[in-house]
């Protein structure tokens, strides 16, 4: 096993286990480098875009944000814009935001309701029910009636789960539940239905959206980055790696939890359970709450990062406002520490062309990372 450079913390722990069955269940992957270059390389960058986020199974908003039939909301990321629906019958449909006359942005806005169910393009007055069918076109006997009876704009998956609703923009992708595998199966665990999506922030961060992903799949650099916020807490040489290409998971014991249960306890119940959904989101799990990230790659340097607090219903045993204090006070750590984490990262943004750059070297805790940079490689690489 090859030890983590100049982190005598991090060797010690993962020292510990090197040579026996446990090591290889901690840290299933050996090490393996990456050409730096491939954070930075527009062409791979497009190559990412179009091959691994136009055939994934991607996180948009939270399903709270368009409750009521007529609601909606606009998906703006990965240069789309693709209006997601809340229809009458209560189900969620998503259409690309493009009038299919000459191109023009039909839905102005982030979210909004519609009390008609009707959107009016702005440039010529076509006008699209929610379901985005073209339903009235002025001086439409002017219009080749064969392009213009059925027209509408391209519809794009969507699927609701776990308080969230999820796009694909393939019909090749299988649907959500068989693309997230193991993960979805995890998840069903925590009953996400009954969470509220409570807190949220987003922000850019000068970095590759890789660079991003890789900062939150590994626990070792917790001793470094957040020695004052996380390390007394989290137990992160005890952090248990699991790969199900093309996501991957871990469980990280903490003080106050996994103590308090028996060593045969469903690890969801006892650990923090961190989970990548491929390619861009990320769950870091308590029994009773949540904060879950994506994202979103901005450019080749550019990533724009979403995050969600999502609480589930008060335990038994502590009163409403103690829980709303305790998840109040939860998720400023939260984003105390994905500070921690922003600042490192934003500082690689100012060297990501540094003629110093050359290979990324990732030891055996990194494997996540490994796993998942196999993954891109693979749905990237010449032919694939
Ligand atoms: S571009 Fe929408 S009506 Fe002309
Ligand atoms: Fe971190």
């Amino acid at each position: 096993m090859q030890a983590p450079p100049t982190a005598q913390a991090a060797a010690d722990a993962t020292a510990t286990t090197t040579g026996s069955r446990d090591s290889i269940e901690q840290y299933p992957l050996p090490p393996s480098t990456v050409d730096s270059r491939s954070y930075t390389d527009p062409a791979q960058y497009r190559r990412e875009i179009e091959k691994v986020f136009h055939s994934a199974w991607l996180r948009a908003c939270p399903a709270s944000d368009i409750a009521n039939p007529g609601d909606w909301s606009v998906f703006s990321e990965l240069d789309q814009s693709i209006v997601i629906a809340r229809q009458d019958d209560g189900s969620v449909l998503a259409w690309h935001n493009v009038c299919q006359h000459r191109g023009a942005r039909l839905v102005a806005g982030e979210s909004g309701h519609c009390e008609s169910g009707r959107f009016t393009c702005p440039w010529h007055g076509f006008i699209y029910d929610l379901t985005g069918k073209l339903r009235f076109a002025p001086m439409k006997t002017a219009f080749d009636p064969d392009r213009i009876a059925a027209l509408r704009t391209p519809p794009v998956r969507a699927e609701e789960y776990g308080g969230f609703v999820w796009l694909c923009l393939s019909s090749d992708t299988k649907d959500l539940k068989t693309y997230l595998g193991d993960i979805g199966t995890e998840l069903d665990w925590f009953g996400l239905e009954t969470f509220d999506v409570r807190y949220r922030f987003d922000l850019v961060l000068d970095a590759n959206w890789k660079v991003v992903v890789d900062a939150f799949n590994e626990t070792w650099h917790v001793p470094f980055t957040h020695q004052a916020t996380l390390s007394e807490i989290v137990q992160w040489g005890k952090a248990r790696l699991r790969i199900c290409d093309p996501h991957s998971w871990m469980t990280i014991p903490v003080k106050g939890l996994t103590d308090r249960h028996p060593d045969d306890a469903d690890h969801r119940a006892s650990h923090i359970t961190h989970y990548l959904a491929f390619p861009n989101t990320i769950y870091s799990n308590f029994p009773t709450h949540l904060q879950t990230w994506t994202m979103w790659p901005a450019g080749p340097g550019k990533t724009h990062f979403v995050a969600y607090g999502m609480v589930g219903p008060c335990p038994e045993g502590i009163s409403e406002e103690k829980w709303v204090r305790q998840n109040d006070r939860d998720w400023q750590n939260f984003q105390d520490v994905a500070s921690e984490d922003c600042n490192i990262i934003n500082g690689w943004g100012t060297v990501a062309h540094s003629l110093g750059q050359g290979e990324y070297l990732f030891n055996t805790a990194e494997g996540r990372l490994t796993a998942f940079h196999r993954e891109i490689g693979r749905r990237t690489a010449a032919g694939a």
